[in-house]
């Protein structure tokens, strides 16, 4: 019905083959989206003009022996694509999972067909891929789906008129059914005598081709991919490090110290070195051997891990799309106050999520933790606690309750908490690291400051603090806590100010009653490096 004359050379051409951008036809899309050896078979049905998939098939390298003519000439003998689905699984005596892929499908170069055959392994139940309508689409138009919140499908309408459903979500004619279900078939068949209820309900009109045309002509000059760029913030405060063994802590994100992860979209998938904490190029071998000896610092093999695991957490429950991206990392963290790790590993995770569309109900916060301990611990045999991921993933003031009967039975137990009105806290650190004793071990400790936190009460907060320390003190002995750590405990007390290890050693954390300038200067004077903590 096209009046403009524009397209009338595609007069009796099917429409799986109209030519796309630079000649390449719909149905060279799809082939090169099936073409992955997932199959072990493919089959293509087509109507009686299949002459021209004939051509197609033996300049596309498909086995034209699997290319399947119904015999259909008009559209009123037209079978309909269930008829046409069984008519190759009865006369090909296919016993297998079969996939049917639609047309339209294949519009998006960033669609991964094996994502979605893995998520269909490795659920029970057939698989359909649905659409949300554009603005201005008609439902009318489409096959539309309604799907319950649990993303089952309720209900399939075929073209439904205006107003006979709400559902705004089309299917796009890719089906994953499983052999007991094909079993249906021809009982289906029998009971829908009309062709057009046989149909899984694509119909392609002048106005989809072009616009496909159009995505496709607009696709390569998309200008400069914006770029996503995540922190996640250092942690610190009470009861650590027994959330490895069981106990309770409290721990707060702290906006001085940062890492900050950046992705952007990309030909080919790129992880950049940091150039201070990735050094690939020394002065000399001393040079390489001083900068070794404080830490083998390099994050590269954090972004590594957490994509590697990203992807093995995402082929069993979400199947992504085909985009590269490059990443690249900066943190501010000092190693004396806590390592990097954990914080670079959730702000991947974010970049990741935010970038694929991944949302809090695909991955809740307790699992994005678990998460991200997993990538340190089983990747790379990080020794390390849930605590710093819990609040880098919730974020604020959060309480943590390990105790190994909730962490049984309800694989978590967190809380968030108030954080008006907090007192200011501070923290120090050794400047030089080396000095650092460095505490391994850990030690099951039990801690209940959340009651003074919840009631305000700061003094016994300090009182608490300083017990956490006494006890990590007399389980560790002075000479492992080390020199570094007891003199700024000590300058600390010379203060009246409460102080603890936030970490691993290296650096002390505090609760400043008062005298926090002087305080200040003490420490600066005797090499250290002080900042209040801005609560994050
Ligand atoms: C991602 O990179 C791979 C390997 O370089 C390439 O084959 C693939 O086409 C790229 N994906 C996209 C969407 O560009
Ligand atoms: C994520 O969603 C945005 C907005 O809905 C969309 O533009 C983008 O293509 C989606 N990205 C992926 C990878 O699905
Ligand atoms: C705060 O805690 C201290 C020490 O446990 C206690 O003596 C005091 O009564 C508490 N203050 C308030 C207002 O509860």
């Amino acid at each position: 019905n096209d009046e403009t004359g524009l397209y009338g050379h595609l007069t009796g051409v099917p429409k799986a083959l109209l030519p796309g951008i630079g000649g390449k036809k719909i149905l060279d899309f799809w082939w090169e989206t099936v073409n992955r050896q997932l199959f072990t078979e493919v089959y293509l049905v087509t109507n009686a003009d299949y002459k021209y998939y004939e051509r197609w098939a033996t300049a596309n390298d498909f086995p034209v022996e699997n290319v399947v003519n119904d015999g259909s000439t008009t559209l009123r003998d037209q079978l309909g694509a269930v008829a046409d689905l069984e008519l190759v699984i009865r006369s090909r005596k296919l016993q297998d999972d079969v996939v049917i892929a639609g047309d339209m499908l294949c519009a998006d170069q960033n669609f991964d067909i094996s994502q979605v055959i893995n998520f269909f392994r490795s659920k029970p139940g057939e698989l359909i891929i649905y659409y949300e309508l554009e603005d201005g689409e008609r439902s009318s138009s489409r096959g539309i789906v309604e799907v319950c919140p649990e993303t089952h499908i309720t209900r399939f309408l075929e073209k439904p008129e205006e107003g006979r459903t709400a559902s705004r979500l089309a299917s796009v004619v890719f089906y994953c059914i499983r052999k007991e279900t094909l079993a249906y078939m021809p009982e289906y068949l029998r009971l829908q005598p009309g062709a057009a209820e046989r149909t899984f309900g694509l119909f392609w009109g002048l106005s989809d081709y072009t616009k496909w045309l159009t995505h496709y002509s607009t696709k390569k000059q998309d200008g400069v991919a914006k770029p996503i760029s995540c922190r996640s913030y250092a942690v610190g405060l009470m009861g650590n490090p027994s959330d490895g063994f069981n106990g309770k802590t409290i721990a707060m994100t702290i906006s001085n110290f940062w890492a900050e992860v950046t992705l952007v979209e990309s030909q080919t998938l790129v992880l950049v070195a940091h150039p201070l904490n990735d050094p690939t190029e020394f002065g000399s071998l001393q040079d390489l051997f001083c900068i070794s000896r404080r830490e083998y610092l390099g994050g590269l093999r954090l972004l590594q891990a957490t994509c590697k695991k990203f992807y093995q957490f995402c082929s069993k429950r979400i199947a992504l799309t085909k985009q590269n991206f490059t990443l690249k990392y900066d943190t501010n963290i000092p190693r004396q106050v806590g390592l990097a790790g954990s914080a670079i590993v959730s702000a991947t995770l974010k970049c990741l999520m935010r970038f694929y569309n991944i949302t809090a109900a695909d991955l809740p916060e307790p699992i994005r933790a678990n998460f991200i301990l997993s990538v340190e611990t089983d990747e790379l045999f990080i020794t390390a606690g849930l605590q710093d991921r819990v609040v880098q993933v919730y974020e604020g003031l959060v309480y943590m309750d390990f105790s190994k009967q909730l962490m049984d039975e309800q694989g978590y137990n967190y809380a968030p908490m108030d954080m008006s009105d907090l007192p200011q806290f501070w923290l120090a650190y050794l400047s030089d690291p080396s000095d650092s004793g460095r505490i391994h071990s850990n030690i099951r400790q039990r801690w209940l400051s959340r009651a003074a936190i919840v009631e305000r009460n700061w003094s016994r907060l300090a009182q608490l603090m300083d017990q956490n320390f006494e006890l990590r003190r007399s389980i560790y002995t002075d000479d492992c806590l080390g020199p570094g750590n007891l003199r700024m405990v000590q300058l600390a007390r010379q203060f009246g100010s409460a102080v603890k290890l936030p970490g691993s050693g290296g650096a002390v954390v505090g609760l400043c009653l008062d005298q926090a300038k002087l305080m200040r200067q003490a420490f600066q004077e005797a090499g250290c490096v002080f900042c209040v903590i801005a609560p994050y």
